[in-house]
């Protein structure tokens, strides 16, 4: 839908969520809307983040790359949030974030938008639904609109998560997105960018 501003505002320590960030960046693109792609800030410290060689990586290379801001919501007709699983909840990198919109939350700047999620976790069982679950309480207090995705396309039933898109990266966390991963963030933001537009 043409001008429709998407945000999509995510965490990453080792590229999973990044690349699924990315794949909805095209595919928020290919829906027609004007779409920012932000990373929070890594709060970590050094040693933590030295302690993983691919966390180090993907922290080098894409260190440089915009940060996300509260305009950032503000400004987007529709808004995609991505976190890594931690412990069956949000990242603290991005709760960190969202932690600190409370002035755009007091004046209502937050309300009336579409919102969803996505995630990744190490194993089937670790808790996608779980975080996306979490995630949203903040988007009922943001007085925003959940726009899970459900099982409003058969290609749900492949990746099968009507609360969002989530990918397992396996035991060695390093098990590739497939394509049922890759149609269901299509879909997602296929979806966002037309409900947005209508909210907006
Ligand atoms: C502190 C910590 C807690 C984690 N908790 C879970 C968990 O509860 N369930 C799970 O399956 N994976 C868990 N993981 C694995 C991450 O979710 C997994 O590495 C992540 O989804 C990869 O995303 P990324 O490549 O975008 O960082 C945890 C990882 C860390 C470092």
């Amino acid at each position: 839908m043409a001008d429709v501003k998407l945000a999509i505002i995510y965490y990453s320590s080792t590229g999973t969520v990044h690349s699924m960030a990315t794949r909805l960046k095209e595919a928020g693109e290919k829906a027609g809307a004007e779409v920012r792609l932000r990373q929070v800030a890594e709060l970590a410290p050094a040693e933590a983040i030295a302690s993983n060689a691919a966390w180090s990586q993907h922290f080098d290379q894409t260190k440089n790359e915009p940060k996300a801001t509260a305009d950032d919501v503000v400004w987007a007709d529709a808004v995609l949030f991505g976190t890594p699983t931690r412990y069956g909840n949000v990242a603290s990198q991005l709760k960190q974030f969202i932690d600190t919109l409370g002035p755009q939350w007091g004046q209502g700047l937050l309300a009336n938008k579409a919102y969803a999620g996505f995630t990744s976790t190490m194993t089937e069982h670790g808790g996608q639904e779980s975080t996306l679950l979490a995630l949203y309480n903040t988007i009922y207090h943001f007085g925003g609109i959940v726009v899970a995705p459900g099982y409003t396309d058969p290609l749900k039933f492949a990746d099968g998560n009507p609360y969002g898109v989530s990918h397992v990266t396996g035991g060695n966390n390093d098990a590739p997105l497939g394509d049922a991963q890759y149609a269901a963030l299509d879909h997602l933001a296929s979806r966002i960018v037309t409900i947005g537009g209508k909210l907006r």
